[in-house]
C-alpha cells in the first residue's frame, strides 16, 4: 500500500471521528444551553477532544494534499471537477470549519456564565458542522483516482 492509500484511508476513517466527537460536543451544548444545564468538567472534555479531532484532521490532510494525483497545479486543474475540489475548494471549506471549532472553543473558554460557554459552543460547533457537510457533499463527484 502506498503512502497516498495509507493517508488517504485515515484521512477517510478519521472523518467518522470528527463527526462523532463534533455532534456529541452539539448535542450536550444545545442540552446544556436550553436545560440550563451546568457546564461540566466532561462537557469542556468533548469539546475539547472535538477541536483536537478536527486539527487531527488537518494534520493528516495537509500531508495527503502532498500526496495526492488529485491535488495538481496547472492549467487544467480548475477545469476538472475532481482536481478543482481537491486542490482548492475541499481544502478551504474544511479549514474555515476547523477555525470556527477553534474559535468557538477559545471564545466559550473567555465567557464566564454556564449558559454563555454552551451557547458559544453549540453555534460555533453547528456552523463548523454544517460547512464539513456541505464540503463532503460538494466533493460527492468522480474521482481521478490513484496514481
Ligand atoms: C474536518 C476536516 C476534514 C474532513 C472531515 C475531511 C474529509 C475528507 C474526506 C471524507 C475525503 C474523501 C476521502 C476519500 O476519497 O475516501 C477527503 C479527501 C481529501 N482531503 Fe480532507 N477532510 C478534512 C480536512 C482536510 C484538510 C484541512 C485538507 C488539506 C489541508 C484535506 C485534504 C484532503 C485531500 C488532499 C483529499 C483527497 C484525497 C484523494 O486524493 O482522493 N482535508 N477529506
Amino acid at each position: 500500500m502506498s503512502a497516498y492509500n495509507i493517508f488517504k484511508e485515515l484521512h477517510s476513517g478519521f472523518r467518522y471521528v470528527v463527526f462523532v466527537l463534533v455532534l456529541l460536543a452539539i448535542i450536550q451544548s444545545l442540552l446544556g444551553w436550553f436545560g440550563k444545564k451546568p457546564y461540566t468538567e466532561g462537557n469542556r472534555k468533548i469539546n475539547l477532544f472535538a477541536l483536537i479531532s478536527a486539527h487531527t484532521q488537518l494534520i493528516i490532510g495537509l500531508v495527503l494534499y502532498f500526496l495526492s494525483p488529485n491535488v495538481v497545479f496547472n492549467s487544467g486543474t480548475m477545469k476538472h471537477e475532481a482536481t478543482r475540489y481537491f486542490t482548492v475548494e475541499h481544502w478551504v471549506m474544511m479549514l474555515i470549519a476547523i477555525a470556527l471549532i477553534t474559535v468557538g472553543h477559545i471564545k466559550a473558554k473567555k465567557e464566564e456564565t454556564s449558559e454563555g460557554k454552551h451557547k458559544t459552543i453549540a453555534i460555533f460547533y453547528v456552523i463548523a458542522f454544517l460547512v464539513i457537510i456541505g464540503a463532503i457533499m460538494a466533493g460527492h463527484l468522480p474521482v481521478l483516482g490513484s496514481k
